[in-house]
């Protein structure tokens, strides 16, 4: 799911797998992947709470919280009551901050080790947390979220790297929808929070950003217990300590073998000197689009629009601030449970069947709650009626639903099996930064689109999905059950456009194991 750093990991597998067993490092580990992705998810799902919140829009958005008092007194346009660059700016700087970090971080995970990059990460998130929670103006506010964008960014770049070291083979596939899994309770913990933290005035705001203080701390207690990986050791020269670290992991003393493969893909790494330009060649093209598009694709679900603005959305239904929060955790429980669905399926019916249902579904979904609102428009109603908002929920949660099992983690696990071995370093790294690239200009811009475009903003995105989904029907192939080695042979070559790309002369390495 992640940028995996430019190590080659085939080699790793190998002697990983030969004793492999369920050490206490590797179990820290998973609760690491676990605390990274909680924090990401419950940044996610906090900030369209808080932004609800009238206490929180009070101090900080004066004009914003004014709208919507005139608003709650029946007088004025439900659509464009959150509509501030201002309050976009708060959402999306996160993203931004995470972009650019991410480029110091590769340097960090590469020069100072996983481990240390991912104590920064946890000192940024903490930091962050700390000055969102105590926020006297703007500017504290606006630091805070960008403290916790550049935790993003550096954790982002450092625990998928440090779990490619040290999972074996046979749990690494799982841990990358897993690590989605957590994102989408970090999601739900966050809705809950901030459905509690609504009640209590004028300081509700303050619990609901310091709460995302449990997966920071956590994250950085983990981070200072494990040691760096074996890999990152002998990189940096420190062949000792690597030894030792490779002897706890394995549970054994018998690791010379395993010594030996590290040291083998350190060396071989080191001479692919330029990823990125490898990744420009003509016969990288398929994975590269697939990695590029499928990122953007899978922002232009409007998936973020809808859950860092569904309680906004809700209200703006006409729902209330209770029930707008209340929803929103609903919501989040199907985006879990959803996923679970994706681990259960994805390799039993493949990616292309789960994005083709969950595309009809999506566009079903979406095309429905444009009908209801059109009708409201036309009929002139001030509120929806109960069941008609009822309806929308429901229709807002079938599209959750599918975009869970689809579009969620198939946008990263797709990435991460198509990429040669020279190259899935870098091409992780384009993933992430496609990723949150789109996911700031979406959260950017959603909120005037919820303004200007009315309820059209779901007819926006079923186009989307229409389009989506025609390019997965014509474009990707099956990847399941393919070895990533074959990928270029069985998938690609086989392909009737993309098999223009790959030369019978120009096989690309394979594995660095025999190298
Ligand atoms: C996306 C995030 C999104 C999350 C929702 C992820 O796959 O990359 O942008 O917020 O799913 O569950």
């Amino acid at each position: 799911m992640w940028p995996r750093g430019g190590y080659p990991m085939e080699a790793l597998e190998v002697s990983m797998d030969s004793e492999a067993k369920i050490t206490l490092i590797l179990i820290i580990t998973c609760v690491l992947v676990a605390t990274a992705g909680l924090m990401f998810g419950y940044d996610v799902g906090n900030s369209g709470g808080v932004t609800s919140m009238d206490d929180f829009l009070e101090k900080f958005f004066p004009s914003v919280f004014h709208r919507k008092l005139m608003y709650d007194n029946d007088n004025g346009s439900a659509y464009c009551l959150f509509n501030s660059e201002t309050l976009q700016v708060f959402t999306s700087s996160l993203y931004l901050a995470g972009i650019i970090a991410t480029f110091f971080a590769s340097y960090t995970t590469r020069h100072l080790g996983r481990k240390l990059t991912m104590v920064v990460a946890g000192f940024f998130f903490i930091s962050g947390v700390v000055l969102g929670a105590a926020a006297q103006n703007l500017g504290m506010l606006f630091t805070g979220r960008i403290f916790l964008g550049c935790g993003v960014g550096f954790a982002n770049q450092a625990v998928p790297l440090f779990l490619s070291e040290v999972a074996p083979t046979k749990i690494r596939g799982g841990l990358n929808i897993l690590f989605q899994l957590n994102v989408t309770v970090g999601i739900l913990f966050a809705n809950l929070v901030n459905y509690g933290a609504a009640k209590i005035h004028p300081w509700g705001w303050r619990l609901s950003l310091g709460s995302a203080g449990i997966p920071a701390f956590l994250l950085t207690i983990g981070a200072l217990l494990v040691d760096d990986t074996p890999t990152s050791l002998v990189e940096r020269g420190r062949i000792e300590e690597g030894k030792a670290v490779l002897k706890k992991l394995c549970g054994t003393d018998n690791i010379e073998s395993e010594l030996k493969e590290i040291m083998e893909a350190t060396r071989v790494a080191q001479q692919v000197k330029r990823p990125f330009r490898e990744l420009l060649q003509r016969h990288n093209r398929p994975p590269l689009v697939f990695a590029i598009f499928l990122q953007i694709f899978q922002q232009l679900t409007g998936i973020n629009a809808i859950l860092f603005y569904s309680p906004v959305l809700f209200i703006s239904l006409g729902l209330g601030n209770d029930a707008s929060l209340y929803s929103a955790v609903i919501l989040g429980s199907v985006n879990v449970l959803s996923t679970l669905v994706s681990i259960y399926s994805v390799d039993r019916v493949g990616r292309r069947l789960l994005l083709l249902e969950a595309g009809v579904q999506m566009f079903i979904s979406l095309v429905m709650i444009t009908v209801v609102l059109h009708w409201h428009v036309i009929d002139n109603s001030e509120d929806l009626s109960h069941g008609t908002a009822l309806f929308v929920v429901v229709m807002i949660c079938t599209y959750i639903a599918s975009f869970a099992w689809s579009w969620g983690p198939l946008g990263w696990l797709i990435p991460s099996e198509t990429f040669q071995l020279e190259t899935r370093s870098a091409g992780q790294s384009v993933t992430v930064c496609v990723n949150l690239l789109s996911t700031f200009s979406i959260a950017q811009a959603s909120l005037s689109m919820l303004c200007h475009l009315q309820y059209g903003i779901f007819a926006f995105f079923s186009g989307w999905v229409v389009v989506m989904t025609v390019f997965v029907y014509f474009f990707l192939p099956e990847t399941e059950n393919v070895p990533i080695e074959e990928i270029s042979e069985k998938v690609w070559k086989k392909h009737w456009f993309w098999k223009r790309f790959i030369d019978d002369d120009r096989i690309p390495k394979t594995s660095v194991t025999s190298a």
